[in-house]
């Protein structure tokens, strides 16, 4: 059926097993990324690469420019301090006021090596709040690699697929797993990585209602801030705001990536926001676990103290540079990555053209917005086989059950395809679903 796929059914295949990736429907985004930069060199084609989710713009160039000062400066020979430095601390706190709308002291602010190193740090700390919970929520589906970094530090972590728990059925289904009086801890990201969904505020007044109720820790990862295009939540101290669990608890740390939102990935540069009231918290058990004091500087003083001493002392200039200009009003970084919603818009047309189908639809009652990725299925193929058919047709993704996702399909990343691309992506995808369809 696939003998007239664009690429080599042979030479990919021979790559798979040269790889050693055992079910390439599997495949992890690093193993697709492997599989696929091979097949690219041996054919001298170009895939349609939907598996990573890596920024596709320029960075911001006020971020540049002020970490190039900084390094002319001097600061790449002093250390800085290990929760940053202050005028990163003070501008984001301004920012997480300015859009957000939530007080968080600049002392909670806290610069690290990505928003990856930021949970990390979290997850430790969270999973030594108190021996008897020992487990993290993921509502998922979720960022994989956070689930790596439980397994990495020997962590126990239970989910679930909100797919069938939206609006108030989310509250029965966080209480029946709260109610077991285990979980120390719930992350999810929003918007989200994989689904693009975003909850509203009714839903995260449910978690922060729960999470105050039975006292865990909400990890908010706001990696996409401000790209639910939906609404502009792109004017500093102006309704609306992104909406937040922090409006409704105080257990709260907030996960602000540059990744996205200012294309400031390479730098590994991020910031983590602890809760004023988590931050003073005293927990006899972290203490005795990390020999410290409040939960704030045991993840300061110890935990990222040990990890890395610190984030890129350039990196952080650059950081509260980006910040300052939009807190000022000068910077509109999410005017700047509507491109990815423009191009999903595009590609979901396309997909739908041809026989696929998005997985996760709706907000509820509201369509989900174009954004960073979207979910899609073909009809009667698993997620993993469709991975695996797209490869041979030159398109690469990875599937929805490497998320935590209990649904089938594929979960398409926008930012790396070019928009000189679309012409071929509607032709492989009109040959795949002539090759595959069931008219
Ligand atoms: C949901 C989510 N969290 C965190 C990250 C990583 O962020 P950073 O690059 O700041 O480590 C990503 C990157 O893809 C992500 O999608």
């Amino acid at each position: 059926m696939i003998n007239n796929s664009p690429f080599d059914k042979a030479i990919v295949d021979s790559k798979i097993s040269e790889l050693r990736i055992p079910n390439v429907g599997k495949a992890s985004i690093r193993e697709i990324v492997a599989l696929v930069n091979l097949v690219e060199e041996e054919t001298g084609l170009k895939y349609i690469r939907m598996e990573m989710g890596v920024p596709g713009l320029p960075p911001s160039k006020i971020g540049v420019d002020a970490e190039i000062e900084a390094l002319k400066k001097g600061v790449a020979a002093i250390y800085p301090m290990v929760d940053g430095i202050k005028p990163l601390k003070e501008e984001a706190s301004k920012f997480i006021k300015n859009y957000l709308d939530i007080d968080v002291a600049p002392k909670g602010c806290i610069a690290t090596v990505g928003s990856m190193q930021g949970t990390f740090s979290a997850f430790m700390a969270a999973g030594n709040i108190d021996k008897n919970r020992d487990t993290t929520l993921f509502i998922d589906p979720g960022f994989p690699v956070q689930k790596q970094q439980m397994m990495v530090l020997g962590l126990k972590y239970t989910t679930f697929d909100v797919f069938n728990f939206r609006g108030e059925k989310l509250r029965d289904k966080l209480e029946e797993i709260l109610a077991k009086g285990t979980i120390n801890s719930i992350i999810y990201s929003n918007p989200n990585n994989p689904a693009w969904i975003c909850f509203n505020d009714k839903e995260l007044k449910i978690i922060g209602e729960l999470a105050t109720k039975y006292d865990v820790i909400v990890m908010e990862d706001l990696a996409y801030f401000g790209m639910d295009f939906r609404n502009d939540l792109s004017k500093p101290g102006e309704a609306p705001f992104q909406p937040t669990v922090a409006k409704y608890t105080n257990n709260y740390i907030l996960f602000i990536s540059s990744s996205k939102i200012f294309s400031y990935a390479g730098q590994r540069c991020g910031l983590m926001a602890i809760s004023d009231k988590l931050f003073v918290r005293d927990y006899p058990d972290l203490q005795e676990r990390f020999k410290g004091t409040t939960f704030g500087d045991t993840i300061t003083l110890r935990i990222l103290y040990s990890v890395s001493s610190g984030t890129s002392h350039s990196a952080q200039w650059a950081l509260a540079a980006m910040f300052k200009a939009a807190n000022e009003g000068r910077f509109n970084f999410v005017e700047e990555v509507k491109e990815y919603g423009e191009k999903a818009k595009i590609m979901k047309d396309l997909f739908l053209k041809n026989g696929f189908n998005i997985v996760y639809e709706k907000d509820l009652d509201v369509k989900i917005a174009d954004g960073f990725y979207f979910t899609i299925s073909y009809p009667n193929m698993t997620g993993n086989q469709l991975v695996e058919n797209l490869l041979y047709y030159g398109i690469s993704a990875i599937a929805l059950d490497n998320t935590g996702s209990y649904e089938e399909g594929i979960r398409a990343c926008v930012s790396f395809v070019k928009r000189e691309q679309f012409g071929e992506l509607e032709e492989r995808l009109k040959l795949f679903n002539e090759n595959f369809g069931t008219k």
